[in-house]
Parts: C-alpha cells; structure tokens; sequence
C-alpha cells in the first residue's frame, strides 16, 4: 500500500510503502533514501511494537544525520585517508569524517529520490542510478534494492548491482534497532550474540588496523549472548576508542549464514541477523546526541543498535581483507535478513 510521505525541499513527492503479512507485522519502506521507516511486531503480550528508530515524514529524514533505516552506498562504512586506487588510478572522495570518508560521501543515497520499480504488500523493489564518478567513485552502476517481507517474520534486504566499469562496492542497511520499542529508552538490558571469533582492531578514527582479533577474553565476546551494557564501559581500547561498541566483526563462516541476534526481555522479541558478506559493524548508538523522532520520541545516546552488514571497512586498503571490487558486467549481489519473532523461548 502507498501513502503520502511528504515533500522534500526540492519539492519532490516522497512515498511510504507499507507491506503487511498475516502473522500481524508489518513494515514501512520511503522511495526518499530506500530507508525502512517503520518494523511493527506484535510483543509477546500481542502489543504492536515498533523496533527501529525514525522520523514521520521526508522532511526528518531530509535534514536527519544519523542514516535512521537508511540504505547506505556505495561504500558503506570507512575509506581510510578518502583516496583509493583501482586498475591503477586513484580516486578522490568526500572527506566527511575527519580526512576519512563514511558511508559513501556527503552526496548519500539515503538523500536521494528512488525509483519504485515493483510493489506489492510482501515487496518493494527501488532503484538508483549512480552515474560514473558518483560521489568519486568510477563506472555508472544500476543499484536495486529490494525489501521483502515473509510470513516467517524476515525482512530480507536484496542488494543488486552490475557496473559497467570495474568499481568497489559495498552497501548495507543502517537501521536502529530497539526491540523494546524504538521510543523506550537505553539498548542495554538488551542481549545481543555475535557469532564471531574475532574483530578487526581500528585506530582512533574507526579506520582498521589490518589486525585481526580474537574476541576471546574481551569485551568484544559475544559469542555467547549477553547484555549489551555488561562491559561497554570497559577499559578497552575499541571501546575508548568506539566510545562504546562501534566495530567491524568478522562473522564465522561463509555464504548465507546466522550473523547475530538480539533480544528483548521487556517485550520478548528478537530478531536474529542472517547474511552473505564477511563482516558486519555492530554499532551501539554512541553518537546519537539528542534526536527528535517519530511520534515525538526523543532519542538519546545508547538506544539503539546497528547490524550492519558489510565487507570490512578500508577493505580496499588491506590486501587480506575480502574486496569490494565489482568488475565490469558483474553482478554485486547480496542478501541479508532479519528475522523476528516474540516467543519467550527464544534463540
Ligand atoms: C559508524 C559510526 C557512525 C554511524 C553513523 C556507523 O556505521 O560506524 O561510527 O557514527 O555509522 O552515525
């Protein structure tokens, strides 16, 4: 179903696309940025929650920095130095985080209008098209993203892409989760399980050192699930650094796969994380300052948490670290899913 979401300063109408499946969840999707605005999931006492953070209409998310829901491209996460090289050639890109460049490059996707190509009430399928030296990066790309949403409670995110010239890619979804509800305070009480032997160990600007470490005797453990708040005020590097959880795991194993979960006690819901990619960014809300959001919520620091999938950050510095290179007339294709349910007896 389509509704009005508003228009953009540009005067541009923005759309929300609500798909609905019979176990009673349901979910909203905005043509402004691909950005998944709403995830309502019945508690476990049948109360419809909403567990991500967001605003009400276009213009929250027009002026918003926080990328709430937001489809980030074409390289999510860092580019240590905002330079990089390919097929010999180096790239200049926007320096927007210190000399570093985060989540693409000022010129973000989530500000842009996309293109509706398909919708239904279990799908919504946008597109974009990122002309060559888009936000710096070489060869114009097509870029579908296609949300689904299952009646095994998963909202599947499709990401696919063939450049026409060798580029580097790597996109993923920035929401923030509450699965107290996204206007119900601090993540952490909440449990969250990462399976993940090890991490990739980031200087004091987020940019990764190469090193790879084990998670075993830190605070970055969550192979086994736990509070969120348990250790995250630790005297440990990443998390000075972080200033809470803010870093790239490297998830075991390979093709799709179970990545993460987190729950709930309050509400009994959880959502399990299921991905294709190598790596993903656990990110615990450290910088939401004060953010005002939907329905009047008022979001401050800590309440919420980002799974971002991904191939690890600054990959196109680091030989050893998957790449991101596309090559030309080849397919960029991933998928994640997150999976919900409000049973007690979870995991
Ligand atoms: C980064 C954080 C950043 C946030 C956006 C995350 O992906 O890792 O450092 O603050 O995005 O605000």
């Amino acid at each position: 179903m389509r509704s009005d979401f508003g228009r953009t300063t540009k005067g541009e109408a923005a759309s929300l696309y609500t798909l609905k499946n019979r176990g009673g969840m349901e979910i909203a999707v905005s043509d402004y940025g691909a950005v998944l605005v709403k995830v309502l999931i019945p508690d476990r006492d049948g109360n419809q929650q909403d567990v991500v953070l967001g605003y009400d209409d276009v213009a929250g998310y027009e002026s918003g920095t926080l990328y709430f829901g937001a489809a980030v491209g074409r390289i999510a996460n860092r580019i240590g130095g905002g330079t990089f090289e390919l097929n010999g050639r180096t790239y200049a890109l926007t320096q927007n985080d210190g000399q570093n460049t985060l989540h693409g490059g000022t010129d973000y996707f989530d500000k842009r209008m996309w293109k509706v190509e398909e919708a239904d009430d279990s799908h919504v399928a946008l597109k974009l098209y990122s002309p060559d030296g888009d936000q710096g990066f070489p060869g114009a790309v097509d870029i579908r993203v296609t949300y689904t949403l299952t009646e095994e409670n998963e909202v599947k995110i499709h990401y696919y892409a063939v450049p026409e010239e060798d580029t580097i890619l790597n996109l993923t979804n920035h929401s923030y989760f509450n699965l107290s509800g996204h206007a119900s305070g601090s993540i952490l009480d909440q449990e969250v399980m990462i399976c993940a032997d090890a991490y990739t160990r980031a200087d004091a600007e987020s940019i990764p050192t190469g090193e790879i470490v084990p998670v075993e005797g830190t605070p970055m453990d969550f192979r086994s699930r736990k509070v969120v708040g348990r250790e995250i005020e630790a005297d440990y590097e990443a998390l000075i650094f972080g200033q809470g959880y803010d870093h790239n795991w490297v998830l075991n194993g390979s093709g799709n796969r179970y990545a993460a979960s987190m729950y709930s006690d309050k509400t009994g819901i959880e959502m399990k994380v299921y991905t294709d990619l190598p790596g993903m960014q656990f990110y615990t809300g450290n910088f939401i300052v004060q953010e005002k959001g939907k329905k009047g919520a008022d979001y401050r620091r800590r309440q919420a948490a980002c799974f971002e999938t991904q191939y690890f950050p600054d990959a196109v510095h680091k030989e050893h670290f998957e790449g991101p290179v596309v090559r030309a007339g080849q397919a960029y294709d991933t998928v994640t899913t997150y999976q919900f349910s409000s049973q007690t007896s979870s995991v």
